[in-house]
């Protein structure tokens, strides 16, 4: 099983700007919770204890008054800086040191993920042990995306493109990534694209010339949304409320996913609370240590 997770939290934020001006993108609030939250919890949902947040330059003491170490989480949390955007596949080259000898995630910190079996497919591609697997979903419009075509006997990918002019599939590449080691060695071999960054497909793109490159579809029970530009993003925090506010369960809520996988008992979840304050999440954790 992968142990390890980044969780590439940088970026301009251009699109989203001027709220990002001052703010981090990823520390803005979807409904109820900082954006974060959010592919933190989908690693969780992995059982990956051992993350690597990347920042940008200058960011690092406004993530860590939100997630000092990971601690009452249950789980390990490490931050590294990147000094400007350089691509996708630069997660790899400055978190060469965090993941070692291991394979490893990889979630875009402004990706949200939900629907059923989300969890039983994240354990699935945590099992990966060679090759590299990517999770498809899909879109009306795969003109905007890096989409796939596979084989769905093997799950193997047989055409990736990026924003294909003519139609290739629907399927479209979602910011959640699995990767053997051998990632670190093919980005440092990566040259920047004519924008000028690495690209993430291109390092797709060696695991497929290997033939070693899978992918897991989410279903259509499932969303996976975009919460880059304005509009998008206030749809993803009013999905958010409409899914918590009509089940009375929270999505992303880092406590509960950590004391249910056994990571964290009543006084971490104690330590929640006191740190958050009197507000509306802190309800929802005291309601769950009166339920478990
Ligand atoms: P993008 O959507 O490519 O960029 P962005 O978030 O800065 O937004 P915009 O296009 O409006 O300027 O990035 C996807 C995610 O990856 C986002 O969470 C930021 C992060 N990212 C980094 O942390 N470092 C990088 O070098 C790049 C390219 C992205």
């Amino acid at each position: 099983m992968i142990k390890k997770g980044i969780i590439l939290a940088g970026g301009k934020g251009t699109r989203m700007s001027p709220l990002t001006k001052a703010v981090n993108k990823q520390l803005l609030p979807i409904y109820d919770k900082p954006l974060i939250y959010y592919p933190l919890s989908i690693l969780m949902l992995a059982k990956i204890k051992d993350i690597l947040i990347i920042v940008n330059e200058g960011q690092l003491d406004q993530y860590k008054k939100l997630i000092p170490n990971g601690k009452n989480l249950g789980i390990n949390i490490t931050f590294k800086e990147q000094d400007k955007p350089r691509g996708l596949p630069d997660a790899f080259i400055i978190g060469d040191s965090f993941i070692k000898n291991d394979n490893v995630a990889m979630i875009l910190g402004d990706n949200f993920f939900y629907g059923q079996n989300l969890t039983k497919l994240l354990l699935e591609c945590s099992k990966i042990k060679s090759g590299a697997k990517i999770i498809l979903h899909s879109v009306q419009n795969p003109e905007l995306f890096g989409v796939a075509k596979i084989n769905n006997r093997n799950k193997k990918i047989l055409k990736i493109v990026e924003k294909p002019k003519n139609f290739v599939s629907n399927l479209a590449i979602t910011g959640l990534y699995f990767f053997d080691n051998n990632v670190i060695e093919y980005a440092k071999k990566l040259k920047p694209s004519k924008r000028g960054e690495l690209e993430i497909i291109d390092l797709l793109k060696q695991y497929k010339n290997k033939n070693k490159l899978y992918a897991e579809s989410i279903g259509r029970g499932g969303a996976w949304l975009d919460t880059g530009s304005i509009s998008d993003y206030y749809k993803t925090s009013a999905f958010v409320q409409a899914v918590e506010n009509r089940q009375g369960l929270k999505i992303a809520c880092l406590e509960e996913i950590s004391l249910f996988n056994g990571w964290i008992g009543k006084k971490e979840i104690l330590n929640q609370i006191s740190f958050y304050g009197n507000c509306e999440y802190s309800s929802y954790l005291r309601k769950l240590l009166k339920t478990k």
